[in-house]
């Protein structure tokens, strides 16, 4: 039987990852970022040169093992965490998750993984499609100008060289595709609470989550 399930979705940037990692921690969860899953098929994709835009090359799927524990992504038993938050992987993996096949073999592995325990999972559709039945389902938004500073400051911190202009340029990109997809697009659940966290910190957040994930438990 399912442990107990949250559901974390919003846009790129939005600090789902950041956050269900923090939940998870506080609350002995298992943390489980799908994004990063998306992320590991582009990059196999990219390092594997098929033509990106063709379904049909994306069978390789079949042959390789996509896992995420203890907080990074492996590909079969290749960590990687670092090699997936390039570039070039960020701006090719919208159009890899957007091929229902692809969302069809990522989304079998969710379930999966959702059935094994107490789960926080953050993404775009955990809440519509992935685990509809989650006990606590949050919508995290913030002001893109927002979003786009928290990962300049992200990527500064890391002593990479990046522009403000091009993350909100790349941020409002990824969100139109995300969102305007036909399959599991971007959306708030019909029960999700949303949360804008423009003007909140990340502990005010994360209290905010625990209030909910707490009362939906009935401990408060
Ligand atoms: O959360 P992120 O930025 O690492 O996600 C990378 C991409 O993966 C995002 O632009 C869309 C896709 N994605 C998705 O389609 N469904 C999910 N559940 C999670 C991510």
């Amino acid at each position: 039987m399912a442990g107990f399930q949250v559901a974390i979705d919003g846009p790129a940037g939005s600090g789902k990852s950041t956050i269900s990692k923090l939940i998870a921690d506080r609350l002995k969860m298992t943390h489980i970022d799908t994004g990063a899953m998306y992320r590991a098929v582009t990059l196999i994709a990219i390092e594997r040169q098929i033509d990106l835009n063709d379904e049909s090359q994306y069978l390789f799927l079949e042959s390789i093992r996509i896992s995420y524990h203890d907080d990074h992504i492996y590909v079969d038993n290749r960590n990687v965490e670092e090699e997936i938050r390039t570039k070039e992987v960020t701006k090719n993996v919208s159009l890899v998750s957007s091929f229902p096949y692809v969302r069809r073999k990522m989304v079998e592995l969710q379930k999966m993984a959702a059935e094994a325990g107490d789960v926080v999972m953050d993404g775009r559709d955990i809440g519509t499609v992935v685990m509809p039945n989650a006990q606590v389902k949050v919508f995290l938004t913030a002001k893109v100008e927002e979003r786009a500073k928290r990962r300049h400051r992200e990527k500064l911190e890391k002593g990479h060289d990046v522009n403000l202009e091009k993350i909100v340029e790349e941020l409002v990109t990824r969100d139109i595709k995300d969102s305007t997809r036909k399959e599991s697009p971007l959306k708030k659940a019909d029960d999700a609470i949303e949360i804008d966290t423009t003007h909140l910190t990340i502990d005010q957040t994360v209290e905010k989550i625990i209030g909910l994930i707490r009362s939906a438990k009935g401990e408060l």
